[in-house]
């Protein structure tokens, strides 16, 4: 059959994808004419240590995202499909089937070039396409002219672009994330927005509030973003006058809010990632959600494990009976944080600053008869609080 289109295959782990990579696949494109560039992630690469390997579906969504702007380049979930590891052979006689008409080409890293024959059936991979690589800065030029040449012995067709590539790896970028380095030169801006949104390649055991504004820019509008900060400086502020953990108070004052823009689909696949059950009144009152998958959120996937902290955010917008002095200072924070201006702002901050319950009482019934004059359910939580408060505060007098 004659071949009528030339389609590369362009594999890996991408873990994450970078510039270099769609650099590569763009050269490709203009130096062979190709009519298509398949973008493959691997489920699970044979040839690499997987310790480090975030999901197949991150990965995948970061190739997307990273080539969206390049129609010839598509990125294929065939590998990922078909699970466990990848064998290039299998992926080749998958799609020969697909694109029968067409001359394939299969390009890869110069390391992987190297190792070619420790593949599964590398003979038959030169039987079906065309190899094809970029050498590296650093890579051994003779050795890899050398080895192209035990290749064409073998029959194979090659092609070794002569370019100088850059050596942007993903390592590099994996590395500068766990050190809070910039790698905003190296990939992306989507990806880099990805990597923040979903806490991936993160140092999770330590605070960094750069970071923890980074993660929050990329899940959120300017206006949350500001609102975020603000609840941060208050809760602080109020911590010190009752008594709590300053640095706790700051760090769920600036997270309790991190999934108040996530849509409901994905706050729904989050609450179920972590296996955390929502009562009957929760899973119809999408507005509690939250407090919930954000709570969620901090403890699973930013690695937050201190309980206070988790359940200041958990308890946010109902508050609950029983709340420690750092959840109070939390949900207080949320009404009277320097941006608020609603009615009642000034009355609330006048409050606060007289005591906690009062303010929680204060702001209870204000959130309470909110719900109740749009004839909404009311958190049994929110009324558990709002009569401790009130008994609290009758026993005072
Ligand atoms: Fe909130
Ligand atoms: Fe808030």
């Amino acid at each position: 059959m004659k071949k009528t289109r030339k389609i590369a295959i362009y594999g890996g782990s991408f873990n994450p994808i970078h510039n270099a990579h769609v650099n590569i696949a763009l050269l490709f494109i203009k130096k062979l004419k190709l009519d298509k560039l398949l973008l493959i992630p691997t489920a699970e690469s044979p040839h690499k240590d997987n310790s480090e390997m975030v999901s197949a579906q991150a990965r995948l969504d970061m190739c997307k995202l990273a080539v969206k702007n390049f129609k010839k380049i598509e990125v294929s979930d065939i590998e990922i499909k078909r699970e466990g590891k990848s064998y290039t052979i299998d992926t080749l006689t998958e799609l020969e089937k697909i694109y029968p008409d067409t001359e394939l080409y299969l390009i890869m890293g110069s390391d992987m070039f190297m190792t070619f024959l420790e593949w599964k059936n590398p003979e038959a991979i030169m039987s079906k396409a065309i190899i094809c690589t970029v050498p590296r800065d650093d890579d051994n030029i003779t050795a890899l002219c050398e080895m192209e040449e035990k290749y064409k012995a073998m029959g194979a067709k090659t092609i070794v672009l002569d370019v100088k590539k850059s050596d942007v790896s993903s390592t590099q970028i994996r590395r500068n994330v766990f050190d809070d380095k910039s790698i905003s030169k190296l990939v992306c801006e989507d990806v880099e927005r990805y990597i923040f949104a979903n806490y991936i390649y993160m140092n999770k055991g330590n605070v960094n509030y750069t970071r923890f504004q980074a993660v929050l820019k990329s899940r959120m509008s300017d206006k949350r973003f500001i609102h975020s900060v603000a609840v941060a400086d208050e809760a602080v502020r109020l911590a010190k006058k009752y008594g709590a953990d300053e640095e706790k108070a700051k760090i769920a004052g600036l997270l309790h809010d991190i999934t108040k823009e996530t849509p409901h689909d994905e706050q729904v696949a989050l609450m179920e990632r972590f296996n955390i059950p929502l009562t009957d009144l929760e899973k119809v009152s999408q507005k509690l959600w939250h407090a919930i998958s954000g709570a969620a959120f901090v403890k699973y996937i930013i690695g937050i494990d201190d309980e206070d902290i988790c359940n200041a955010i958990r308890y946010h917008t109902s508050g609950r009976a029983n709340m420690s002095v750092l959840e109070k200072c939390i949900f207080i924070a949320d009404f009277t944080s320097a941006e608020r201006n609603y009615n009642g702002v000034e009355e609330m901050r006048n409050l606060s600053n007289k005591s906690l319950e009062e303010a929680m009482r204060y702001g209870l019934s204000f959130s309470i008869s909110d719900l109740a004059s749009k004839c909404a359910a009311i958190d049994p939580n929110a009324l558990a609080c709002y009569n401790e408060v009130v008994l609290q505060l009758a026993a005072k007098k």
